[in-house]
């Protein structure tokens, strides 16, 4: 057995703690035992240093720049499989066979709707708020739909609950929009695939003439939602475990992890990306909005760079900017902002202060301008995450319920207040 020694210099006692090693990584000395030994606690704020949680879904070398869903790098994914078919790695730990595809492919059509009287809900939602708070409270009212999922104990349960929600959810993303702008909603269309029906679903007219939706475009979302479908304990999946930890419905807890995914250090920085450069509005301003970025009186930040795990080259933005090659002479582009992101970038990438920080675009850098291309409105931007992120969500809270050596969520603080006797 592996292990680190622990020397306290105040009382001179030494304590010995397991090393755990993990499939592939880095190893990880096991605290849980520390507090009963010797009486002290970690102090480690937004978990920089800390594991929590053992997981066989997806793995993430930062420094090497490398994601892999189930094993399989996150580039043999894009190429070669859709995103349906990743929602069943994640899921199910396997690809499908072509009789599975058909199968779970034909499941999330049909569970595609969403109960009537849900629509009242979106009906309560003043006209103009954000798509993102709809998604949140839309999640969590499927809870008082489905109550029995409080009570699943067989495997087949958790996929029953897992396929109803990843299915509903571009259903409950066009509703929030459509209803925001107080045009009428538009059905989920049994013919059409998962991610052709999200783009039907917010663009179509409830009679007439169906606008095309080009292959390409349907191509382009389908890697989008494929790249975000998981991303190991980030903000958004840790939050979703902690309020599964405490035994709380698995849509109350998705929904909690919408909010999380909302502020733009996560998610959110895909629509304030896009608000950046338009704030920046000419190459002639960049210096000065990076010279803000380095300034360290000033909060400012660059959104689309850093990440906290990624050390090199976020491999999700790498591939969204090849796709946006690609998309650039079929689709067009924002050719303003794609200047300014493009001037950006390469001054970033060789400057002092963002090559010392290890700081290099992130996934929410290119996927803007790649959804403006796709006609979805800014609003939508962070709800197109969360689309493609339930899976991940979803997954890891049946994984998490799963595994006998998870606890409640529950860590301890540093006091730093007064006593008052
Ligand atoms: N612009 C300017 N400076 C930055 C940036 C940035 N975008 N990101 C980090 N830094 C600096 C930061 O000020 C700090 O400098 P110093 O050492 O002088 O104090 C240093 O780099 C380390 O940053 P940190 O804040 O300690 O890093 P973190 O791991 O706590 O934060 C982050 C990661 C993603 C929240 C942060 O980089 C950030 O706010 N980036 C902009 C928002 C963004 O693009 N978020 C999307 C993340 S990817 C999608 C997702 O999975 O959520």
């Amino acid at each position: 057995m592996a292990t680190v020694t622990l020397t306290n210099n105040i009382t001179g006692k030494s304590y010995e703690l397991e090393l755990l090693a993990p499939s592939k990584g880095s190893a990880l000395i096991d605290v849980r035992t520390l507090y009963a030994k010797t009486g002290l606690f970690t102090y480690d704020p937004g978990f920089t240093s800390t594991a929590s949680c053992s997981s066989n879904i997806t793995y993430i070398d930062g420094e090497a720049g490398e994601l892999r869903y189930r094993g399989y790098s996150i580039e043999y994914l894009a190429k070669n499989h859709s995103y349906i078919e990743v929602c069943h790695l994640l899921l199910t730990g396997a690809l499908p066979s072509p009789s599975q595809f058909k199968e779970f492919d034909a499941e999330l059509r049909k569970r595609a709707f969403i109960p009537q009287s849900m629509v009242k809900l979106f009906h309560a939602f003043p006209d103009g708020s954000h798509p993102m708070s709809n998604m949140a409270s839309a999640v969590a009212a499927l809870a008082s739909f489905h109550y029995e999922h409080l009570e699943m104990q067989e495997s087949q349960d958790f996929q029953i609950m897992a396929r109803r929600l990843i299915a509903k959810m571009p259903t409950l993303a066009a509703f929030s929009y459509r209803h925001s702008l107080n045009i009428p909603l538009i059905y989920p269309d049994l013919d059409r695939s998962f991610t052709e029906n999200f783009l039907y679903m917010m663009r179509a007219y409830p009679t007439g003439p169906r606008e095309e939706i080009r292959p390409i475009e349907i191509a382009a979302l389908d890697t989008i939602f494929t790249l975000h479908a998981d991303h190991e304990q980030n903000a958004s999946t840790s939050t979703v475990r902690a309020v599964g930890s405490t035994g709380a419905h698995p849509y109350v807890a998705i929904s909690a992890g919408i909010s999380a995914l909302w502020g733009p250090a996560h998610g959110g920085a895909n629509e304030a990306v896009i608000a950046q450069l338009i704030d920046i509005g000419s190459i002639d301003n960049v210096d000065a909005y990076i010279a803000r970025a380095k300034d360290p009186k000033d909060d400012f930040k660059l959104m689309g760079f850093g990440h906290r795990v990624y050390k090199n080259f976020d491999p999700r933005a790498k591939l969204l900017k090849n796709l946006l090659d690609e998309l650039k002479e079929e689709l067009g582009v924002d050719n303003n902002l794609l200047k300014i992101a493009q001037k950006i970038e390469s001054v970033a990438l060789s400057d002092p202060y963002f090559i010392e920080r290890k700081l290099y675009p992130n996934i929410d850098f290119y996927s803007g301008l790649i959804l403006i291309a796709l006609k979805i409105p800014r609003p939508m931007f962070t709800v197109i995450f969360t689309i493609g992120r339930t899976v991940g969500w979803i997954t890891q809270w049946i994984e998490q319920k799963m595994d006998t050596e998870q606890k409640i969520a529950r860590p301890r603080q540093r006091y730093t207040g007064p006593i008052i006797d």
